[in-house]
């Protein structure tokens, strides 16, 4: 690589865009603390700064701090950030208090600068063994409910500070549009606004209100992973994506848009490529996109040796010194180089050789030192803070409650709720499983919560306990729960659980996937296991009415054994109190009201998601060619049933046309017409009717969750900005043209009418 190029690509980014106005404002106060400590830095001060490094590489062979390791690598190298928990494993609060204390204690004492520890938070405190955890993202993203969202930023960051970290590696955005990809769970699925507005509530609780000044209670988000992740062309994960410009701006970007403007103080890089430019080398989306066009003054990271990826890997850098020069002049600021002090080394190098200008190094250490004085570490590096509310029942039951409203009943042919005289057996992988219940990072990074969250109920205890005296466990297969062995099964007991089915008058079978995560959940096939497929098929032999309880990350393929049960429940990733929801459900003591966040496939080769384009849905032509192409989906995207039935009418729009300038109101009747109280996400659509590129057949542009009582009625009100309907071009510009649009809520629906054209020129609207 020539070093003029690397030179005048660097130049070029240093500087913050000119007369954009920040998305975080300037605090006087932080930049003069930034500007006072950046002075008296040397360069390798400098460099240890920029290098992030995994906490094995301070720890003894007893798994302990060890203080020759901590000379080295903060001592020494003068490294500035740590991450992940000691040994691979969750610790107590306490535990982890005391080894962050330990570790500020010798920065402050080496480098007179705070560390920045950071963790993989991931659906709650999930990396304390003490800590509470909420539902995994695709859950909460299944209620439809903002609230839950806020409840598991404002618990995670809480109880994250109370063991002394100011950190945390969420929420994850990546838009889970293909079932192949193993972090689909990870995120508030399929579709960009859910994932937006759920993201940015997230933002908020974990941040607090001031970005500049986050407290005790509130630490510093790392929105993840930036951008385009989560649609791999092969499906399998840190494999490359191929994004149209005009999608990528519009959905990918849209929910980290969301982000930044709430105020996320960092975010992490996608680990992958987009149109073959690995992202951690992608100077535009990093850097004009982001930090020109938004005056973002926040802070990127890098994700797990992904500078060693662009050499080793990706082969866009021949070496480690191109690699290192490559992300940094592209505008990475951190690199989480987990194991390798010496990237520091390489940086130097770098910075004497003139491949990196020092004005780069300086704005990326500039950003590191302002995340810490956001955060408080300068006065602060470690704390005294009561936290009262750490582990608190109140928070166990709001994990309870998002349990409840994001277990998703997808079909009832009158089997549930249960009379609760049923003599009841349950089986499957599933049903006696923890591990299962919360999915990968979850205690561990691949997932452990059998050996942790023993005072949690599985499915068959919770059952066990509220229906006294009638349920049994045959389990009939079970996994192979060694490390890395997720996706085997195998047939333990299918006889007994036959038998046993037959003196039942219910089998509920759980079925679906072990925990795991990122690359390790890869699979080479989407169908549900032959052993599960079996099982379900022989219980459902015997007679006996069958509920399929699917506990899976992702969508597997049932479309066979679908029509062998007469309900079906997907139940995703629910945590620890997602088995008592279940029996709470089943037994029709509460009602479901979770709904689909993404489309659940029916075929292994038909992998759509529910905003597809116009023209992928055809009915047969006139005449001898049959050009047709079908939409065949298991459940669509928002599908979602209830002990009750919900009405609708009076949907009304304010106006009948519009322009840009417009907000649009919309609002709609919504009535209990059942027997029973209930809870209704209220989903709103658009459709642009003709546009200038296909456009997409609808797209979600509101929703809101209700209680109604029996016979009950409210008005939902929505009010939509006109330029939320605009679409990006084929020249990447936001356009919104004239022409009818279709709202749509309930199944009602009214056109609307655009009555001017307009084209943005600005990137972001
Ligand atoms: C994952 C990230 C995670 C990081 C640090 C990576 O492998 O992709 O999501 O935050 O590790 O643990």
């Amino acid at each position: 690589m020539k070093k003029s190029v690397i030179l005048a690509a660097a130049l070029a980014l240093v500087a913050c865009s000119q007369g954009v106005t920040p998305v975080i404002p300037e605090d006087k106060a932080i930049e003069d603390k930034v500007e006072k400590v950046l002075k008296g830095m040397t360069l390798q001060e400098k460099a240890g700064q920029i290098v992030q490094i995994n906490i094995s590489m301070l720890l003894g062979a007893d798994g302990e701090l060890d203080q020759a390791k901590l000379d080295k690598v903060i001592g020494e190298y003068k490294i500035g950030s740590i991450l992940n928990v000691q040994g691979d494993r969750a610790h107590s609060r306490e535990e982890t208090a005391a080894m962050v204390r330990r570790i500020q204690e010798k920065s402050m004492e080496a480098i007179g600068i705070p560390c920045l520890y950071g963790l993989d938070m991931i659906h709650g405190a999930t990396y304390l063994t003490d800590g509470t955890f909420y539902p995994q993202e695709i859950n909460i993203a299944a209620t439809f409910n903002r609230e839950y969202a806020r409840q598991m930023g404002r618990t995670m960051a809480y109880e994250t500070r109370a063991a002394q970290v100011p950190w945390v590696f969420s929420p994850v955005m990546d838009l889970g549009r293909d079932p192949r990809w193993p972090r689909q769970w990870e995120s508030y699925g399929e579709d960009p606004f859910l994932q937006a507005e759920m993201a940015r509530e997230e933002t908020l609780a974990i941040q607090g209100d001031d970005p500049n000044n986050v407290d005790l209670e509130h630490c510093a988000v790392s929105i993840k992973h930036f951008m385009g992740y989560g649609v791999p062309v092969s499906g399998k994960d840190r494999t490359p994506a191929i994004i149209a410009q005009n999608d990528l701006r519009e959905k990918f970007f849209a929910p980290f848009l969301e982000c930044f403007r709430a105020g996320a103080l960092t975010a992490m890089v996608n680990s992958a490529s987009i149109n073959g430019i690995p992202t951690h080398a992608n100077e535009k989306v990093l850097t004009q996109w982001v930090k020109k066009d938004l005056g973002w003054d926040g802070m990127y990271v890098t994700d797990w040796a992904d500078i060693d990826n662009l050499f080793v890997r990706d082969h866009v850098a021949a070496d480690k010194k191109e690699a290192v020069a490559l992300g940094i002049n592209a505008g990475i600021d951190m690199i989480m180089d987990p194991y390798d002090v010496k990237c520091c080394d390489v940086l130097i190098e770098c910075v004497n050789e003139g491949l990196i200008p020092m004005s780069r190094i300086d704005d990326a250490v500039r950003r590191i030192l302002r995340t810490k004085a956001r955060l408080g570490l300068f006065e602060n590096p470690v704390w005294e803070h009561e936290y009262p509310e750490f582990g608190s029942l109140q928070y166990v039951f709001e994990s309870y409650q998002a349990a409840l409203e994001s277990e998703v009943l997808l079909k009832n042919e009158g089997i549930l709720p249960l009379k609760g005289t049923e003599k009841i057996l349950v089986c499957g992988p599933n049903a006696n499983s923890m591990r299962s219940l919360n999915g990968g990072w979850s205690y561990t990074w691949q997932g452990s919560a059998d050996d942790f969250a023993q005072d949690y109920d599985t499915i068959f205890e919770a059952l066990f306990d509220r229906f006294p005296g009638k349920v049994s466990w045959v389990p009939g297969v079970a996994y192979d729960n060694r490390f890395y062995q997720w996706e085997k099964d195998i047939a333990i007991n299918i006889p007994q659980a036959v038998s046993a089915a037959r003196k039942a008058d219910v089998v509920i079978c759980c079925v679906g996937e072990n925990s795991y995560c990122e690359t390790p959940g890869n699979t080479d096939d989407l169908n549900l296991s032959a052993n599960q497929k079996e099982l379900v098929k022989a219980v459902a032999a015997t007679g006996k009415p069958v509920i399929l309880v699917l506990n899976e990350g992702r969508p597997r393929i049932i479309d066979d054994i679908e029509p062998l049960a007469k309900a079906v429940v997907d139940v995703m990733l629910p945590s620890n109190c997602g088995g008592d929801a279940l029996a709470a459900l089943l037994s029709g003591d509460e009602n479901f009201s979770g709904r689909l966040p993404f489309t659940y496939p029916k075929h292994t080769a038909a992998l759509h998601t529910y905003d597809y384009k116009v023209s992928e849905h055809r009915e047969t032509m006139a005449g001898s060619y049959n050009y047709d192409a079908v939409m065949d989906v298991q459940w669509p995207f928002g599908h979602g049933l209830s002990y009750t039935q919900f009405a609708y009418s009076d949907l009304t729009v304010s106006a009948d046309s519009f322009t840009a300038a417009d907000v649009l109101k919309i609002s709609v009747k919504v009535t209990n017409a059942g027997s029973r109280a209930g809870k209704e996400a209220v989903l709103l659509y658009s459709s642009d009717l003709v546009a200038s590129l296909i456009p997409d057949v609808k797209r979600l542009r509101g929703f809101e969750k209700i209680a109604l009582e029996a016979g009950e009625s409210k008005v939902v009100e929505f009010e939509v900005p006109a330029k939320a309907l605009a679409f990006v071009g084929a020249d990447g510009r936001w356009r919104l043209e004239e022409g009818d649009f279709r709202i749509a809520c309930g199944g009602l629906g009214q056109i609307v009418t655009c009555t001017q054209t307009k084209v943005w020129e600005t990137p972001n609207i």
